[in-house]
């Protein structure tokens, strides 16, 4: 019965069989050199068999031990970065998170200061970019989806969203990495879900079965993820000719920098510079970008998720439009979705003019209908994708996705 369910659910996507096949991908070896790191240097371990071997063991054992309803429950109460920890902890749970807090030296307070700049100028374009380019695009990196899809998580997006979207909408406060801000409390509670799905998923025999690997999230899948997230947002922006200036691009890539090392990243597979980000992004998430049966389940229940919150102007075609002007037809395509003759139409040809005139490049007296459908399907989604997370406490789970 459990499997007719599971089958009748994938089932919404496509035909399974075919999918199947089209699943897989072959792996992609690291030859990306450690000279282009925030480290310098490195030891040149291939991160494909790199996990989190101090948050690893730990969480694994407060899961066998039966600590993490107490360690959940007394971490509702840490959120903020400066706050001490809450008494009460595992004393081994305290060492690591005491250590793993601690911003790396190369932090620069002024480049923080500066992303900040940038992320308030374009926080707009940016919730819409983290939403519809980087979540949808998750959905086609099949080692995330699946990973996603078979973990706790899975069962509920519209849950799992606003927790995702509460770092991209931390990253980007005024104080994400100060003693009064959330980011670092965020890192830090991720890194120990993280840790928690590397000990479950192989437990889990649907994810066993469809996974090519034996343990989730290595230091490469994180990179993959991490590409998918500022490295595409950067990519878009100049696409989009939307002017920015070299100081706030580099700020922006130095919080990325910052967050993916307290999310527990090795310094040596975090790149240096955004041309570094290019060309590690080339070898390490361009191939393995890919269709799987459950990336379309998650990514038909994403585009749906706005019809709840705003049945008009965030429906589901409108939002498949957009998925599909930003990932491209291939992409649009390996996820089902169809098209739709006026939303493709405007966006092929207007976009590019409403970033011009909203930017200031192009006089334009009279300003279109669409324009303004445009300005509003931004501020709609950056709120979607920006502001839900706000409220939300991240724990870690102890099961996989009930069936
Ligand atoms: C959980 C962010 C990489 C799979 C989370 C959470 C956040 C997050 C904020 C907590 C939300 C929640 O509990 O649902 C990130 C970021 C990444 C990254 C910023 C890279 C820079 C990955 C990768 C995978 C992955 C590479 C898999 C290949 C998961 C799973 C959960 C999770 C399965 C737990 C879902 C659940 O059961 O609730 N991630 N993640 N993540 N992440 Fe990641």
């Amino acid at each position: 019965m459990e499997k007719i369910s599971r089958r009748n659910i994938l089932a919404v996507g496509g035909a399974l069989g075919a999918l199947g096949a089209l699943s897989v991908t072959a792996p992609v070896p690291w030859t990306w050199s450690a000279a282009g790191s925030v480290a310098g240097a490195g030891a040149g371990t291939d991160p494909r068999w790199v996990w989190d071997p101090e948050a690893d063991p730990l969480v694994a054992s407060l899961l066998d031990r039966g600590d993490v309803p107490r360690v959940n429950e007394l971490l509702r109460t840490w959120t903020k970065n400066g706050q001490p920890l809450p008494a009460g902890l595992p004393a081994d749970l305290r060492d690591f998170m005491e250590q793993a807090r601690q911003l790396p030296p190369w932090t620069n307070q002024g480049m923080l200061a500066t992303a900040y700049q940038f992320n308030e100028k374009r926080g707009l374009y940016l919730g819409v970019l983290y939403g519809l380019a980087s979540g949808m695009m998750s959905t086609v990196i099949p080692k995330e989806a699946r990973a996603v899809y078979y973990s706790k998580g899975g069962a509920d997006m519209k849950d799992r969203i606003s927790k995702t979207a509460k770092l991209g909408y931390d990253i980007g406060t005024r104080n994400a990495f100060a003693p009064d801000g959330e980011m670092i409390v965020t890192c830090v509670k991720t890194r120990l879900v993280h840790a928690a799905v590397r000990h479950l998923l192989p437990q889990s025999p649907e994810w066993s079965g469809a996974a090519p690997e034996d343990i989730p999230i290595s230091q490469a899948d994180m990179m993959v993820t991490w590409h998918s997230l500022p490295t595409t947002v950067m990519q878009k922006l100049t696409a989009w000719k939307v002017p920015i200036p070299a100081n706030e691009s580099t700020a922006f890539l130095h919080s990325w920098q910052v967050g993916a090392h307290m999310l527990g990243i090795k310094d040596e597979y975090i790149p240096a510079s955004w041309s570094e980000a290019d060309s590690q992004a080339k070898q390490v998430l361009d191939p393995v970008l890919a269709p799987t049966p459950e990336g379309k389940v998650l990514a038909d229940i994403l585009l749906s998720l706005g019809a709840t919150i705003d049945a008009g102007i965030l429906s589901k075609p409108i939002l498949g439009s957009f998925t599909r002007f930003m990932l491209g037809d291939k992409i649009a395509g390996w996820l089902d979705i169809p098209r739709d003759p006026v939303w493709d139409t405007l966006l092929r040809t207007a976009w590019g003019p409403f970033i011009a005139v909203r930017e200031g490049l192009l006089p334009l007296p009279l300003v279109p209908q669409a324009y303004w459908l445009f300005d509003e399907f931004l501020r709609k989604l950056a709120l979607l994708f920006l502001s839900e997370g706000q409220t939300i406490s991240i724990e870690i789970p102890q099961i996989n996705r009930p069936s």
